[in-house]
């Protein structure tokens, strides 16, 4: 195991859908001794809020009104984050298909993205921080001190998903659907689209193991501490 190091960088990893951006962040984090915070968990608690409370997911000004009084902590553990919403724990709800589709309506919305990326700001202001989703190269953070874009094949993402819980009956192909529909909405919203950053440093995982994409990336990590 590497030895944490004392210089704190502020690492963002944006991609698409089953890139492998949560497990490397938080193998890296791990490694590194930094804090992963996934900001797409962010959005998936607030769309189970939504759900909850019977509001529409294009109702901008209802959907302001339930992030500002949505207690939302994200908890770095071994397997990733732990995702709490006021007390009760949503880490196994906010990834069910209904929930992951809805996360991807109500971040379209530019006021709730300032609020997301207000708070996303704080949470990672010490530094020492590894944050990934979509918008944290390009908006969260422009001044990361590392920027990686992660990238893969369609058809690997939807693999990836589907191995990552055998288990929910879930068919390859309504997870083959699901990232398309996701992918669409996410890359072409008005807002802060999913598009990497000038900066970025594109790794295309489609070829490679966690391990490589991980190796690699510690690479880039250990160049920008020298
Ligand atoms: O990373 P994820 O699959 O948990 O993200 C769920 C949705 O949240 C994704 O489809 C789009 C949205 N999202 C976003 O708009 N900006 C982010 N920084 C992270 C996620």
């Amino acid at each position: 195991m590497t030895e944490p190091i004392a210089l704190k960088l502020t690492i963002a990893i944006d991609g698409p859908a089953g890139a492998g951006k949560s497990t490397i962040a938080s193998r890296l984090a791990r490694k590194l001794g930094y804090v992963n915070l996934e900001s797409g968990a962010m959005y998936r608690a607030l769309a189970l809020k939504a759900i909850q409370s019977d509001v529409s997911f294009d109702d901008e000004p209802a959907l302001v009104g339930l992030v500002s009084d949505l207690r939302i902590r994200l908890e770095p553990t071994i397997g990733g984050n732990r995702v709490l919403m006021g007390k009760q724990d949503v880490s196994h709800r906010i990834r069910e298909t209904d929930v992951t589709l809805a996360a991807s309506r109500v971040s379209v919305h530019p006021k709730v993205r300032e609020w997301m990326v207000a708070h996303q700001r704080e949470m990672g202001a010490g530094g020492g921080v590894i944050m990934e989703g979509r918008d944290i190269g390009t908006k969260v953070f422009p001044n990361a001190d590392l920027k990686i874009f992660l990238d893969a094949d369609p058809e690997v993402r939807g693999q990836r998903r589907l191995l990552q819980d055998p288990a929910s009956g879930v068919s390859a192909e309504a997870i083959a659907a699901e990232l398309r529909e996701r992918d669409r909405r996410d890359r072409t919203r008005a807002v802060s689209p999913l598009v990497p950053a000038a900066d970025a440093i594109h790794l295309d995982t489609t070829a490679l193991s966690e391990d490589e994409v991980l190796q690699h990336i510690e690479a880039l990590v250990k160049e920008k501490l020298k």
